[in-house]
């Protein structure tokens, strides 16, 4: 079981003019398999080579169950990386390939041997030691791969984008797969991926960066119900931002002011978000937090009715129950209501 702590780790590559990766402090559980979230770019694969020892951070320090390991050299951490490439080697058999590591170590060849058997029954492909890796799918060589990675029983397992270049089906596979070992092994993995779904279905935590920063670190239903800026709240498919000033509990705003209860912002320049579903339509006039709009257009999805509201020249996505439609039409002015406790006020 093994403990990730890092603290103000940066990284700019020679030459460059930019931080790869700026002063991220970040904890990663022993056993818990963490996302690591951001578009492409931002620093990513740049933080997951420097945790395995790939790579020399410019400043910071990465430790181990609270030991540093800055000076631990790559093969002496216990961590192996997968590449987002998978790169088995071509010409040796998937045995030779999954044996790889311990074959280094200088273990006999029979126990090697009995381990390669057990690694292939554990990524579900028992008994294809003597194929070529041309002779495996995509999704095949992914498991392969895995495998050899997990021979040498890492304490971290780190995934670059392990599933970017599978299809639909057999991600969903490799899903479960990773899951799988995850509790059967205990290892702790930080999982790759620049898709938030992905990192929502798989991940205990998910760290999200953009441009080398980390922007929030957290369980995945925080990143919707509480982010904390605009910018993560749009990653994570995120709608309704109105731009306004927070002042003793009420959110300034042009089309008007809101009484506001939550949010990670106490005072002065902030975004108000609320969700599509937590608008309330066609309230009265007399409630708190309303303000009228005119419905722009709708779409009926069969579970639920959408609709563009105006509110002056802003444009709010409004989810309703799907009878809606008997009730309101396109063009029509009608209220809408932002409970206090509905709105969510960040930066
Ligand atoms: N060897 C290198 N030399 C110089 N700059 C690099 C090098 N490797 C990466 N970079 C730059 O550092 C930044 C972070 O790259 P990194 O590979 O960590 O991104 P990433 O988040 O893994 O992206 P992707 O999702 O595309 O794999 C990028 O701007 C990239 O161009
Ligand atoms: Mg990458």
């Amino acid at each position: 079981m093994t403990k990730l702590n890092i603290s103000q780790l940066t990284k700019v590559y020679p030459g460059a003019s930019f931080k790869a990766v700026d002063n991220l402090n970040l904890e990663i559980e022993s056993g818990g398999l963490h996302a690591l979230l951001g578009p492409s770019g931002c620093g990513k694969t740049t933080t997951m080579k420097m945790i395995a020892g790939l790579l020399k951070p410019t400043s910071g320090d990465i430790a181990f169950n609270d030991q540093s390991v800055m000076a631990t050299p790559a093969e002496k951490r216990g961590a192996v990386m997968v590449f987002q490439n998978y790169l088995l080697f071509p010409y040796m058999s998937i045995g030779e390939n999954v044996g790889f590591g311990l074959k280094m170590r200088g273990v006999d060849k029979a126990t090697i041997k009995k381990k390669v058997a057990e690694m292939l029954e554990l990524v579900q492909l028992p008994g294809v030691e003597e194929r070529r890796p041309k002779q495996l799918s995509g999704g095949q060589q992914q498991r392969i791969a895995l495998a050899r990675a997990l021979i040498v029983e890492p304490n971290v397992l780190l995934l670059d984008e392990p599933l970017s270049n599978l299809d639909a089906h057999l991600r969903d596979e490799m899903r479960e797969l990773i899951r799988k070992i995850q509790s059967d092994t205990k290892v702790t993995m930080v999982f790759v991926t620049h898709d938030q779904e992905e990192a929502v279905i798989l991940a205990d935590k998910i760290a999200l960066m953009f441009d080398g920063v980390l922007q929030q670190n957290d369980t995945p239903d925080k990143f919707y119900e509480e982010p904390v800026s605009e910018q993560v709240a749009r990653f994570f498919g995120g709608q309704n931002f109105l731009a306004g000033k927070l002042e003793n509990g009420r959110f300034q705003s042009d089309i008007g002011e809101f009484h506001a209860e939550k949010g990670v912002v106490e005072q002065g320049q902030a975004v108000l978000s609320i969700r599509p579903e937590s608008i309330e339509m066609g309230v009265d006039a007399e409630n708190d937090n309303v303000v009228e709009g005119r419905i722009l257009s709708h779409v009926y999805m069969g579970t639920h009715t959408r609709y563009k509201v105006m509110v002056k020249d802003h444009e709010f996505q409004v989810v309703t129950d799907p009878q809606a439609i008997r009730k309101f039409n396109d063009g029509d002015a009608v209220n809408l209501r932002f409970g206090p406790e509905q709105i969510w006020v960040l930066r």
